[in-house]
């Protein structure tokens, strides 16, 4: 047997409330560090609205791919366009686009000298040059909206590390991003702070935000994405709706790994 059939209906399901026009298109994108050929032709589209999980073992490439949506990274051939732009290379359009893409990394980086309400107030007055009771007020309220309201006035080093990882979600959603980029975010966090992490993450997903996860969290995976992106070596090996990559991947390499990452 090759691959079950398709069935319109699981896709139907599985793409529900996502639309399909693309907001991140990456197109024979290719990278290397000195000899190390990190990114393969790339091709990935996330659509607006979109959550995208990806996942693949250590070192394949999950980590550089999302930088370079960002030009967080430089890419030496193939294209990467957000929200129909290409990227710039630098300067004031760059910085434009960067902040329609917000990210989060599993080491929160948060301002350990700067409160919490500080936090998510400093890049709307630093980059989108907001006014400050206007920042303010949207900070409280994104702060609210992570279940954080009441830790506005705190420093980071007083908080768990599941409330710092939601401070800074909070913080990528104060530039009113149009996409999220998530790294691993709760990699770095003890397990019983995990799941308020991801919690929020499905209220984003729900809401409608377009976002990127790379994620060990197979839970996650299964109900909050519309597709799983597998990399392995630098490339995309299967890019597929969850249900059919959990249940029937195709590759080798995916069965591989899904037998060491669902065995634990
Ligand atoms: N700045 C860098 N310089 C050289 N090699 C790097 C750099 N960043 C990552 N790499 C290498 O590129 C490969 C992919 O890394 P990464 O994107 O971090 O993978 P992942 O996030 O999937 O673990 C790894 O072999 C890693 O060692
Ligand atoms: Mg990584």
């Amino acid at each position: 047997m090759d691959k079950p059939p398709n069935d319109p209906s699981a896709v139907g399901s599985s793409a529900q409330g996502s639309s399909t026009e693309p907001l991140i298109e990456l197109r024979g994108v290719n990278k290397h560090y000195g000899k190390l050929h990190v990114l393969r032709d790339i091709d990935l589209t996330v659509g607006r609205g979109e959550v995208v999980v990806v996942i693949g073992p250590s070192g394949s490439g999950k980590s550089t791919l999302c930088r370079t949506i960002n030009r967080l990274e430089t890419i030496e051939s193939g294209t990467i366009v957000v929200a129909g732009q290409p990227l710039p290379e630098e300067g004031k359009a760059l910085a434009r686009l960067r902040s329609e893409v917000g990210m989060v990394f599993q080491s929160f980086n948060l301002f350990a000298h700067k409160t919490v309400l500080a936090n998510v107030m400093l890049a709307p007055l630093k980059v989108r040059r907001k006014r400050k009771d206007e920042a303010e007020r949207r900070a409280r309220e994104l702060l609210e909206r992570v279940g954080l309201a009441s830790q506005a006035e705190k420093y980071p080093a007083q908080l768990s590390g599941g409330q710092q990882q939601r401070v800074a979600i909070a913080r990528a959603l104060a530039m009113d991003p149009q996409a999220l980029l998530f790294d691993e975010p709760t990699s770095a966090l003890d397990p019983e702070m995990i799941s308020e992490v991801l919690e929020v993450m499905q209220q984003l997903a729900r809401e409608g935000m377009t976002m990127v996860v790379v994620t060990h969290e197979m839970g996650f995976a299964r109900s909050a994405a519309n597709r799983v992106v597998f990399m392995a070596d630098g490339q995309v090996v299967e890019d597929r709706v969850p249900e059919e990559f959990f249940t029937a991947p195709s590759s080798a390499r995916a069965k591989d790994f899904l037998s060491k990452i669902l065995k634990h």
